[in-house]
């Protein structure tokens, strides 16, 4: 009971640190990276599954706007065969089922296999079930657990993952992230790295990646948000379509959100409203993107769903010299909405290394203000980077020097984050570094709510507590 009551103690005082404290924090840590090269093709992580025509690279996302329903993908290879899923919630007795749809595409000369995506919807709250996809021998049995009812203190843990690519520190980060207790993967866009091959290899290296993730895709949600490596415009070989892979393979439910693209979308989880973001759609002012999501801000109700989070793939704020700048457009547009509305943090990739800032804003700046530097905000999010998963280009080694005030902790290593909400007021938050085959918690503090624990919500909340 000591102990634990120390290691909160010291908690606490680590949160002061991380919310008024400047003077940031550049890790020495470096440790000798594995090669960024992928894992080759016949190794037993890409493997097929046995079986005529069995399903691959099955995976799920979250299907409707409150978590009552899972989005379930595969891909068959020999013949179209069955889009239908059994599912109920005893192992091995499938008394539900629901009829999917299959689509294909092209790319260059690459055929894709049959891609299977099938709605599972008026699921109960806080509910394992299990399902089946697939006929005969070679069908295939995986399970997940619906999340608890929207409700201001509902705990859950979502795991952190960015730019995570198919090589051996990638799989490090997988396994480690595997093992975190998390729930669900918020994930931060670049995600196989194929369009670092040519022709008909970015759709191989498509399935690889299929194949790599389904281990935790298969069985929890991943929600996504796509990167510069899912954008493949690539008119050498005649492909102009955009995201073209991206959305055959990775549905969302953007509908529900009254999104008009799968590239921004937003869900409520348990007691979090989760923002996605596009930073390679329009964004300025009147475009889609911007006018939905100013209408989604209206839509979030902090009584019901505390936590707001934005993901996005190009960081709002950045000291690497990689990327630096890059998300400079984006702030000018959103920064004063996420201020405004008391996002709690937004998280990004794109830049291979970590990075967290202070609760710092911008908006007082214009062309004519002169007032260039970021200043303490209260009201502002913390914007954490985790593009470090672990991809074939490597780390993101050289951070500007000096660190900029706004810039709290950083370093250049591999490793995933979790945020685990335990009420309406605090979350554990914690980044985890991949040493070589361990997992180190590196960055770890309490983070308290922006809605619940502002000074004038304080007086409601003692009076919602007595
Ligand atoms: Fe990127």
């Amino acid at each position: 009971m000591q102990s634990f009551l120390k290691l909160i103690s010291t908690f606490f005082i680590f949160l002061s640190y991380v919310e008024n404290t400047f003077g940031g924090i550049t890790s020495t840590f470096i440790r000798t990276q594995w090669p960024s090269v992928d894992i080759p093709l016949d190794n037993e992580v890409f493997a097929v599954p046995k079986g005529h025509n069995a399903p691959q690279q099955v995976h799920i996302t979250q299907g409707d706007y409150d978590g009552k329903a899972v989005i379930i993908s595969w891909v068959t290879s020999d013949e179209p065969g069955s889009s239908e899923v059994q599912y109920g919630t005893t192992m091995g007795k499938y008394d539900r089922s629901a009829e999917g749809k299959s689509t294909s595409y092209t790319f260059y000369k690459y055929k894709s296999g049959y891609i299977h995506r099938c709605l599972l919807d008026g699921l109960e709250y806080d509910t394992k079930y299990y399902y089946k996809v697939g006929s005969g021998g070679s069908s295939r049995e995986f399970w997940f657990q619906t999340p608890p009812t929207i409700d201001p203190d509902a705990s859950y843990k979502f795991g952190i993952i960015g730019d995570l690519g198919q090589t051996y520190n990638s799989l490090s980060t997988l396994q480690h992230y595997m093992v975190s207790g998390a729930q669900a993967v918020l994930f931060l866009g670049d995600l196989s790295y194929a369009d670092r091959y040519k022709y008909n290899d970015i759709g191989l290296r498509w399935d690889t990646w299929g194949r790599f993730i389904e281990q935790s895709a298969a069985i929890q949600p991943w929600i996504w948000c796509a990167g510069n490596h899912e954008i493949e415009y690539m008119p050498y070989m005649e492909e102009l379509d955009p995201f073209k892979s991206y959305l055959h393979r990775y549905p969302t439910p953007y509908l529900a959100s009254k999104s008009t693209s799968p590239l921004w979308y937003a869900i409520r989880r348990a007691s979090a409203h989760i923002i996605v973001l596009s930073s390679y759609s329009s964004f300025v002012k009147s475009t889609p993107q911007w006018m939905w999501l100013r209408e989604e801000f209206k839509r979030v109700d902090r009584e019901k769903t505390p936590w707001l989070i934005v993901l996005m793939h190009v960081p709002l704020y950045n000291s690497n010299d990689v990327h630096f700048m890059e998300g400079e457009s984006m702030r000018a547009v959103f920064e004063k909405w996420f201020v405004r509305n008391r996002v709690d943090i937004v998280f990004a990739g794109h830049v291979h290394a970590y990075e967290r800032s202070y609760r710092i804003s911008n908006i007082q700046y214009n062309v004519s203000s002169g007032d260039r530097n970021p200043v303490p905000d209260k009201s502002a999010p913390l914007y954490i980077t985790v593009g470090d998963g672990g991809n074939q280009e490597g780390l993101a080694g050289r951070f500007r020097d000096p660190q900029p005030d706004y810039s709290a902790f950083r370093e250049a290593s591999y490793g995933h984050s979790t945020l685990e909400i335990k009420n309406r007021t605090h979350a554990f938050y914690h980044w985890n570094r991949n040493d070589d085959g361990k997992k180190v918690e590196t960055d770890s503090f309490i983070l308290h709510n922006q809605y619940w624990v502002s000074s004038s919500r304080r007086r409601k909340l003692k009076k919602h507590c007595s």
